[in-house]
């Protein structure tokens, strides 16, 4: 018997107030501990179909179900807590810039305090000593006691890693995680993003403009177009024709993102940095 998805999308549609069909009857599976990669150009629909699994959007038809329950029913408690096992990932890293590396990390633990603790901050030991142990591994043990906002953009997208870590997470959503980085942090901080779900066995799904970067990290891809999925394989099968065929649209030239310049250009980050081995 296969085991039960981490996630389900069945038949999900979202239709936005003002008619736009974001989302077009897209079904797929996600199985646990698979580092999923969604494809498509700007306006295929990543975002919608990603907030609809924690329910930042309302779908309009069909269902996301996360370890085999609806999410759609889901209110108040049982809200939070799918919100809890679910860590998100931002393309603008979404940190608290006055606070520290470290605390902007423990944030991830919020969800599993009640009341005045959680406001104050006032985390247990051992959610301080397990959050240190997640910024080592990320290669950010230098950093920890910097504030966020001195940090390199790769720095901050491993800080937001690190928060959606903390959070012990079943799953990883990232959105356009390396968007706004250059090509040697955009691989640099795939790889470690790869590899710490790999190592804790936390299924992820990251949206990514960069067919390249999907070939590379991705153990599947889907491509969306228009809403609807037009594509759902291995990365080897994702070849320069399939690309061209289901996934650009004649003459869309914005979306082809990795030039030989930019691949010659992703060269690994200084080891001051740290890299993902
Ligand atoms: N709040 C909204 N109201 C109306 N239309 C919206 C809204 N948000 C997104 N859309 C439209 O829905 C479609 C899908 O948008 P979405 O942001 O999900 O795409 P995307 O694949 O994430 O694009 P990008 O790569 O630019 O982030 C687009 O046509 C977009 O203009
Ligand atoms: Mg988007």
């Amino acid at each position: 018997m296969s085991p039960t998805p981490t996630l389900s999308f069945v038949n999900l549609s979202k239709r936005y107030r003002d008619g736009t069909l974001a989302v077009d009857d897209v079904s797929f599976d996600v199985q646990p501990g698979e580092f999923l990669v969604l494809v498509g150009r700007s306006g295929a629909g990543k975002s919608t179909l990603l907030r609809c699994v924690n329910r930042l959007i309302e779908p309009t038809e069909g269902d996301v179900l996360f370890e085999g329950r609806s999410v759609r029913p889901l209110r108040g408690r049982a809200l939070r807590e799918l919100r809890r096992d679910i860590g998100m990932i931002f393309q603008e890293f979404n940190l608290v810039r006055r606070k520290r590396v470290l605390d902007n990390v423990l944030h991830g633990r919020l969800g599993y305090y009640q009341g005045v603790r959680g406001a104050v901050g006032a985390f247990a030991r051992s959610d301080v000593e397990a959050a240190v142990d997640i910024l080592v591994r990320l290669g950010l043990d230098e950093q920890a006691l910097k504030r966020a906002d001195q940090l390199s953009g790769g720095q901050k997208q491993r800080v937001g890693i690190a928060r959606a870590i903390a959070q012990s997470p079943k799953l990883v959503l990232a959105d356009e995680p390396v968007a706004s980085l250059d090509p040697a942090s955009s691989e640099n901080v795939l790889g470690f993003l790869r590899k710490i779900c790999k190592e804790d066995g936390i299924t992820a799904v990251v949206s990514l403009h960069q067919v390249e970067y999907a070939r590379e990290f991705a153990d599947r891809v889907v491509a969306m177009k228009g809403g609807r999925l037009v594509f759902d394989g291995l990365p080897g099968e994702l070849t320069d024709e399939r690309v061209k065929d289901l996934y650009f649209q004649e003459g869309a030239e914005d979306e082809v993102v990795a030039s030989p310049r930019q691949l010659a250009a992703a060269a690994p980050e200084p080891p001051a940095e740290g890299g993902p081995g």
